[in-house]
């Protein structure tokens, strides 16, 4: 962004928006706009330089890796799929869930011999973690509920984000192994660091300070 006074910070839409914003009310900034957006997509907070954008997580990554936003809220989950050069300075600690190697209750994964087969709709994090254990899969991408996967026989097992446990719960399914740990996190792109240097790390520590309250 050219005026440098001017934070441009990209929150995932959804509940990492509501959670960022609910976060930016203790820090005592006005958030009317952002409460009662109706379906603008670039909103700012009276008083201050900040100007803040909704978009899709993935997209948060492209709009801050462009130089377009200068930060964003975005899930470790997106991260690890997408990586990026970009700086990630803080965990929120909210949208807290996890990755897991799960697959239809009882069964024993790593029983047996010949290539399994995972659904996913994280590629790159299911193949790293199957590197890091030296084993060799096959990995299909779907695109939404990987819990049918198993459940039709296209796969033995799913690698996909479980918060609560109630969706592998209710379709007979269970988790084999945790993969990794997920939860919000503060990226910034790296020339707006140096830039705009001051004014991001006063926000980003307001973020700090008023995460846990
Ligand atoms: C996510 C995830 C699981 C579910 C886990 O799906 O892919 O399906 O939530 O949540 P739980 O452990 O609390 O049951 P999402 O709702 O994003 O829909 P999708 O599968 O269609 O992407």
């Amino acid at each position: 962004m050219k005026d440098s006074k001017k934070i441009r910070i990209a929150l995932t839409k959804g509940r990492l928006e509501k959670d960022t914003v609910g976060l930016f009310e203790k820090a005592g900034y006005d958030v009317e706009q952002l409460k009662n957006k109706g379906r603008r997509l670039i909103l700012s907070i009276p008083g201050t330089d900040i100007e803040v954008v909704l978009a899709k997580a993935a997209d948060v990554i492209t709009y801050v890796e462009h130089g377009v936003c200068d930060m964003g809220v975005v899930g470790k989950d997106t991260i690890d799929e997408h990586s990026g050069s970009f700086f990630e300075v803080c965990d929120l600690g909210f949208g807290r869930c996890r990755f897991a190697l799960a697959g239809k209750k009882g069964e024993n994964f790593y029983e047996g011999i010949g290539v399994k087969t995972i659904a996913t709709k994280y590629p790159n994090v299911t193949r790293r973690f199957f590197e890091s254990k030296g084993m060799d899969v096959d990995i299909v991408k779907i695109e939404g509920s990987v819990e049918l996967a198993p459940l039709l026989g296209l796969s033995h097992g799913i690698v996909d984000i479980v918060e609560t446990g109630t969706t592998l719960k209710e379709n007979g399914l269970e988790v084999y192994e945790d993969v990794s740990f997920i939860s919000a996190r503060v990226i910034v792109n790296p020339v707006s660091m140096k830039l705009k240097k001051a004014a991001i790390e006063k926000l980003v520590e307001k973020m700090e300070h008023y995460k846990g309250e």
